[in-house]
């Protein structure tokens, strides 16, 4: 869900390579893991149990369930065929990676009634970013979510009643992050690029500091997203600007693309650096940039009519967004096939682009090391 509060603020097109970005670089040479790793590994018939924090990229219901948010149609037409707090016509990337490793869907950890945390829970929440830290719900306390989840399912079974998980099955979990583009957009909506990139350390230190404490608890596998073209989404190439001349080849705005692809780059560079650290570890890096951008630059590949138009919003052509008045507001329209659109909302992607995003991150391709995600924990 949009988090951007503040209106933008024109920002200068003017955008060098920093001392900042040049240094990450340096660190990606120096520190690129060996493809060594082991992979990841259940015990013998035992289902793969994943773990997830993130915002409402990967949010399968959570903020619905901690707001009491009664979500309404359209939401969820294209599959589940009715409101599930998904913030799309259908399912979501990590719902179509669940299907991969043919296990159910993630339960929100905040979701109270039919709730299954026998494979994982999922702790990511709508609007979430790192930064602030302490906020609902931020990285920081999903990871504590997480912590408190751990130790009552272990207490459970300590005390012989069923706990979802044991100790082998949290030490053997995947555990995914996907979340910035909170964080990133946040940042853009005031600041210039080279002081958006400049703000980028204290980001990702907190995902950092996530990745180590469930480290130091005993979690060694890893699967880190990096952010997507935010420079494509309608949200923000609905915010009035002066003239066209930050709009790229696709349409898309340079200048958030290119925070994007920073953002990732420095990610993935603390990717590397975790996994020397973290010898007995695997930290694969995903880099989501490319596979997105592509659903724009190769629309019709894909048979995207409309890829910078939301499927359901309100306004018209040529983005169909306005931010009073949402998806969810009775006034917005909705289009009659959200597979010709990337775009459901303005901020999330439909079911058609998410499928193909999944695609993309199981082909590994775009991760580092190459593992692939299909081989962990095949029952
Ligand atoms: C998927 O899991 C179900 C149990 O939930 C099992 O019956 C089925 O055989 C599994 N399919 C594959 C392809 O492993
Ligand atoms: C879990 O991580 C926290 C924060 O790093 C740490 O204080 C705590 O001791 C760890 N717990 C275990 C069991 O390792
Ligand atoms: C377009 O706007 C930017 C600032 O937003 C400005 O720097 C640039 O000169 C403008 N270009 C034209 C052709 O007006
Ligand atoms: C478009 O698709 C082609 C073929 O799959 C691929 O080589 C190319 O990189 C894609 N373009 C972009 C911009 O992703
Ligand atoms: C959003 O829609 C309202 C109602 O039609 C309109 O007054 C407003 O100007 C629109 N906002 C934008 C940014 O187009
Ligand atoms: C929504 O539509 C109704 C009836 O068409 C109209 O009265 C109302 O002002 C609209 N609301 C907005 C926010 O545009």
């Amino acid at each position: 869900m949009a988090m951007d509060r503040a209106r933008r603020h024109p920002m200068s097109a003017a955008a060098r390579s920093s001392a900042f970005l040049t240094l990450w670089s340096a660190v990606v040479v120096a520190l690129a893991p060996t493809v060594s790793a082991a992979g990841f590994s259940c015990r013998g018939g035992a289902r793969a149990v994943v773990f997830n924090f993130g915002d409402s990229n990967s949010d399968t219901g959570g903020m619905a369930a901690a707001m009491g948010w009664r979500i309404r149609p359209p939401e969820g037409r294209a599959f589940f065929h009715h409101p599930t707090g998904r913030f799309c016509d259908g399912r979501l990337t990590i719902d179509f990676l669940c299907e991969s490793l043919n296990i159910s869907y993630l339960s929100p950890y905040l979701k109270a009634l039919g709730s299954d945390y026998s494979n994982g829970a999922n702790f990511a929440i709508a609007g979430s970013a790192t930064l602030p830290r302490d906020v609902l719900f931020s990285l920081h306390i999903q990871v504590q979510q997480f912590l408190f989840f751990r130790d009552r399912s272990l207490e459970l079974i300590s005390q012989g009643l069923p706990g979802p998980v044991d100790a082998e099955g949290f030490r053997n979990a995947l555990y995914m992050i996907d979340i910035g583009q909170n964080d990133v957009n946040a940042l853009l909506s005031y600041l210039s690029y080279d002081q958006v990139v400049a703000r980028f350390p204290p980001i990702l230190a907190e995902i950092k500091d996530a990745i180590q404490t469930l480290y130091d608890n005993g979690s060694r596998n890893f699967w880190v997203h990096g952010t997507g073209a935010l420079g494509c989404l309608p949200q923000k190439l609905s915010i009035p600007r002066k003239n066209d001349s930050d709009l790229d080849s696709n349409g898309c705005l340079k200048t958030y693309n290119r925070a994007a692809v920073a953002f990732n780059t420095a990610l993935g560079s603390l990717c590397d650096q975790l996994s020397v650290q973290m010898k007995d570890a695997t930290i694969v890096y995903t880099d989501l940039f490319p596979l997105k951008y592509d659903l724009i630059a190769n629309r019709t590949k894909y048979g995207f009519d409309k890829p910078l138009m939301t499927c359901c919003g309100y306004g018209g052509p040529p983005y169909n967004y306005n931010i009073t008045i949402s998806c969810q507001s009775k006034n917005a329209s909705v289009c009659d096939d959200g597979s010709k659109f990337v775009s459901w909302d303005g901020v999330h992607l439909t079911e058609a682009a998410n499928a193909i995003v999944a695609k993309g991150i199981l082909s590994s391709d775009y991760s580092r090391p190459k593992i692939k995600f299909d081989q962990f924990c095949k029952v």
